[in-house]
This record gives structure tokens, C-alpha cells and sequence, in this order.
């Protein structure tokens, strides 16, 4: 580690890997309620919400820990403000757990989410950002002093590097999505309408262009690429993120009653959008082969296989259903759960844990460390992952042709028709905890025992004739 500041990821990462586990263990209990909906003291709504902002919540967090390391590193210099950053930490724990205690308290007494000062007390509803109106407020106010800290250790550095200004302006974009999910209207059409752009912008928009930056970071720092050459590729990728993802969020306005032109703006754009995926793995793949010093193998085998689950899951498990002419059959079902699923996985889960595997042996001044127990939790996360995926599509399938097309009703098909699905979902969904547990030990223990020799070391040099 360069600069001591730099450890405060850790205390962001450590927070992240926790929440993490938390979501995957929720998940599985919402696995188990399709199959037994009573089993739990709380119910299916409340397990599910606790499940997917822990996870969006982790991801800002692993991001945020993430860039907290790469500015000190790009611009040279120590943090602006040290004790800022560890207070903006405790002030977002606390925001967070107040948050969570909240949607538990409110699973066990419905009505103490009631309306004061005008907003929602516990709980506003919307899908992924439900958190209420004072916490939305802290969120807003932990985040300006984040970019502020950042910002102002670029400014003062004065050394600007493609990089770190493509990942602060991806967190710029990222913070002023936030925004239109924190006011209501009366119309259900608008107040959809103004939700997708942070849902879609975020994970198809900004999240994106971070992903790209941190791809080029990443790269840099574990082979012997040149900076301009990754940089370069790193703003064809960001541009055409947003050259498709802006226009692509039309893929939700098809049924909402936004009007008809939607369906080909959505249609045409949203199918562009995994060219720059593509290009992400190609990135990846050629800077892999061609430069043969690397300082990190395992890092850089996760931040491939990031590059190329964010293209398998986002792009191929999105483009399936993006069309409105398929859109039109599949909305709402188990498809667009299974797209989900692996979408997030791919694109942003083993994105913030590839950071993790090259940032915190640098933090913890270990570079060549243990690696056995990453391959493992990487292999056991993903074929579970695979598995959740394809039971989710196989139930999709028979959800859509089922409730669709031969007009059975919702409860009727999931309880009749997809168990069989339920029940694989639920042992992958195990499996995957397995992989998360491998994960969570690894991380703790991480630089703290002795590194593997000889082949199976971390550091490797090729030569190569490319
Ligand atoms: C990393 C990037 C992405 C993530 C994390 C992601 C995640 C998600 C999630 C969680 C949903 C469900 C939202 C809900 O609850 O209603 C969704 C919906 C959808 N996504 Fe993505 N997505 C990504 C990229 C893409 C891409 C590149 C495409 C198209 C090529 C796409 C196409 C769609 C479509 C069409 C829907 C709506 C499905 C429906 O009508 O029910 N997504 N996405
Ligand atoms: C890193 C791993 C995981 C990620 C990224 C993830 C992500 C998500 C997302 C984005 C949703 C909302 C989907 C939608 O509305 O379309 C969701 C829902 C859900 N997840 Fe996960 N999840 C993960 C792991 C798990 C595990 C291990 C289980 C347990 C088997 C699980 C079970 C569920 C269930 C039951 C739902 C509700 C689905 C529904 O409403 O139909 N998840 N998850
Ligand atoms: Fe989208």
C-alpha cells in the first residue's frame, strides 16, 4: 500500500463481505417460502426486501471501499481528509442498520410504517430503494462527502488520469440518479417512470461506466499493460455504455403507459447494449494474453471472469428478453428474476470481490498470499449461481407459457408447475452460501498464512511471443 489512507477500504470491503453474507442467507430463506410460504416468522415481502438492498447496499459499499483505493493510487497523494472518510463509514453503518432494523421491525408490526412529516416512517415502497425519506436524506449526505473527499484529493494533486476521472464521473452520474426515486406523484405511470431511472440507469448506466474504469484499473495494476492502450479502450467502452444504456431504459416503459414510441426506442437500443459487454471480455482476454508479467493471478482471473459473466448475464440473459415482442410474454416472470440473478452476479458481485482480491493484498502488504480457498469459493459461487439461473429460466419458461399463453392464474403455476424448480433453486441456493462462507474465511484470513510456492504461486512471469 502507498499511502496509508488508503486502508479505509478495508473498513468499506469489510462491511460489504458481511452485508453479503446476510443477503445470500436471507435468499435462501425467500427460497424456501415459495416452497413452504409460512416457514419463516417473517414474511415472504419483508425477506425479500432485506435481501435485494442488502445486496445493492453491499455493492455501493464494496464500490465505495473500492474507490476510496484507487484515487489515493491514480492521483498520487494521500487522501484529502482521512477522518472525513472514517466518519462518512460510521455514519452509513449506522444509517444502514437503522434502515434494516426498520423493515424487521415493520415484518412483525405492519403499521409502524406510518405516514410523518408526509413520508413513510420505515419502508417507501419501491423495489431496491425502498429505504424511507430520513435515511434517503443521510444517503445523500454520506455520499456528497464521499465524492467530496475524492474530488478534492484529485484537485489537490492536480494529476488527472483517465481513469480515476471516468470512475468519479461514473460515481457523479451514479449519485444524481439517486435522486429521482426520492419524490412521489400521484400516477403510478410517472412514479414508475422516474423509479427505472434509478434501477436502470444505475445498474445499465453509471454502475457500467465504474465497472469500466475499475476493468482498466484492475488490468493495470496486475499485468504489464500500458496505460494508454487500457484507457483507450476503457472510453470506447464507457461511451458506447452509455450510447446504448440511456435509450435503452425505453426496455421498461413498453407496459407502463408511457407512450408507443417507447417500444422502439427501448427495442433498438436495448439490444446494442451488450456490444460494449463484449468488448469489456475482449478487453480483458487480449490484455491477458498479450502481457505476461502478472503480479496477481487470482485477482485477474476474477476480474476476467467478471468481464465475462457481466456479458453473459447482463447482456445475453438481458438481450432474451428485450425485445418487446418477447417482452410482451415474459414481463414480470421468473425470466427477468433469472436475468437478475445473474446479471448482478456477474456484473457487479464479482466485480467489487475482483477489487477486493487486488486491493486488499496491497492494503495488507501480502502480494503473494494463499489463493486455493479464492478458486474454490469462485467455483462453488458460480456453478451454484448456474444452477439458480437455469431453474429460474426452466421455471420462466413453464411461468410464461403456463400463466400466458394458456391463461392458468399466478399462485396456480408457481405451486403446481415450478416446484420442481423451487427445490433445485433452493439446494443451489445453499451451495452458494457454501461458496460465500469460503469467501468470508478467505477474506479475513487473507495475507495473514503462508503463500503457496513454485507453480501454484501468484505471481507469475511468460514469457510470450504475442
Ligand atoms: C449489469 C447490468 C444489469 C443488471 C444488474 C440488470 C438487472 C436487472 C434486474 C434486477 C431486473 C428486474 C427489475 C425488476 O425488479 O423489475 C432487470 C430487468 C430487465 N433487464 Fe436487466 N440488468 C442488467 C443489464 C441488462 C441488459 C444489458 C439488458 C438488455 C440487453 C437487460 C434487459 C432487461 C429487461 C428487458 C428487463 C425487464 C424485464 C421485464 O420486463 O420483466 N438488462 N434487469
Ligand atoms: C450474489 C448472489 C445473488 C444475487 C446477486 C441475487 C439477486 C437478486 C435479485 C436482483 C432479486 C430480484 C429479482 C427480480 O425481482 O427479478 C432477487 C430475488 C430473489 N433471490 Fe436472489 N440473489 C442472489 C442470491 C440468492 C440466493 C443464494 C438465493 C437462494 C436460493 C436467492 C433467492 C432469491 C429469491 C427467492 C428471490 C425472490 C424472487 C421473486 O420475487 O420471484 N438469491 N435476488
Ligand atoms: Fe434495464
Amino acid at each position: 500500500m502507498k499511502y496509508k489512507s488508503q486502508k479505509i477500504a478495508e473498513y468499506f470491503y469489510t462491511f460489504a463481505v458481511l452485508l453479503f453474507l446476510v443477503q445470500v442467507v436471507v435468499g435462501i430463506i425467500a427460497a424456501l417460502q415459495f416452497i413452504w410460504p409460512d416457514f419463516f416468522p417473517l414474511k415472504f415481502n419483508i425477506i425479500r426486501d432485506l435481501h435485494i438492498n442488502a445486496l445493492v447496499v453491499w455493492l455501493l459499499m464494496g464500490l465505495m471501499g473500492a474507490t476510496y483505493f484507487v484515487v489515493p493510487e491514480e492521483a498520487q497523494s494521500e487522501l484529502w481528509s482521512l477522518p472525513l472518510a472514517y466518519f462518512q463509514f460510521w455514519a452509513t453503518v449506522v444509517t444502514v442498520t437503522l434502515v434494516v432494523l426498520g423493515y424487521i421491525w415493520m415484518g412483525f408490526n405492519p403499521h409502524a410504517n406510518k405516514f410523518v412529516f408526509g413520508t413513510l416512517l420505515l419502508n417507501e415502497g419501491r423495489e431496491y430503494i425502498e429505504a424511507p425519506r430520513w435515511a434517503d436524506i443521510l444517503i445523500v449526505v454520506s455520499v456528497l462527502l464521499f465524492l467530496l473527499n475524492n474530488f478534492m484529493t484529485m484537485y489537490k494533486s492536480k494529476r488527472w488520469t483517465g481513469i480515476q476521472g471516468t470512475l468519479l464521473g461514473g460515481l457523479t452520474f451514479l449519485a444524481l440518479m439517486y435522486l429521482p426515486g426520492m419524490f412521489y406523484t400521484k400516477s403510478m405511470v410517472k412514479d414508475q417512470f422516474w423509479w427505472w431511472w434509478v434501477v436502470h440507469l444505475w445498474v445499465e448506466g453509471a454502475w457500467e461506466v465504474i465497472a469500466g474504469a475499475l476493468l482498466a484499473f484492475m488490468l493495470l495494476k496486475v499485468t504489464n499493460a500500458p496505460r494508454h492502450v487500457l484507457e483507450r479502450w476503457m472510453y470506447i467502452e464507457v461511451a458506447l455504455v452509455l450510447f446504448t444504456g440511456i435509450l435503452g431504459t425505453g426496455h421498461h416503459y413498453y407496459w407502463i403507459g408511457t407512450p408507443k414510441y417507447w417500444l422502439w426506442i427501448g427495442g433498438i437500443f436495448s439490444s446494442l447494449e451488450p456490444v460494449p459487454l463484449l468488448v469489456m471480455v475482449w478487453d480483458a482476454f487480449r490484455t491477458t494474453r498479450v502481457h505476461r508479467v502478472v503480479t496477481n493471478r487470482l485477482g485477474l482471473f476474477y476480474a476476467v471472469a467478471h468481464a465475462v459473466f457481466n456479458f453473459v448475464g447482463a447482456g445475453l440473459w438481458g438481450v432474451i428478453h428485450t425485445v418487446p415482442m418477447a417482452n410482451k410474454w415474459t414481463h414480470g416472470t421468473q425470466i427477468t428474476t433469472a436475468h437478475g440473478h445473474l446479471a448482478f452476479y456477474g456484473a457487479y458481485v464479482l466485480l467489487v470481490i475482483s477489487m477486493i482480491y487486488i486491493t486488499l493484498p496491497l492494503i495488507r502488504e501480502r502480494t503473494d498470499f494463499r489463493t486455493s480457498r479464492g478458486y474454490t469459493s469462485f467455483w462453488v459461487m458460480t456453478i451454484s449461481m448456474i444452477f439458480i439461473v437455469l431453474s429460474l429460466t426452466g421455471a420462466g419458461m413453464v411461468q410464461t407459457y403456463m400463466e400466458r399463453l394458456v391463461g392458468l392464474d399466478y399462485v396456480t403455476v408457481k405451486a403446481n408447475y415450478n416446484l420442481v424448480f423451487w427445490i433445485v433453486r433452493a439446494i443451489s441456493g445453499v451451495g452458494f452460501l457454501v461458496g460465500v462462507l469460503i469467501f468470508v474465511v478467505d477474506y479475513f484470513k487473507l495475507g495473514h498464512e503462508p503463500a503457496e510456492v513454485g507453480a501454484k504461486s501468484n505471481v507469475s512471469v511468460t514469457t510470450h511471443a504475442a
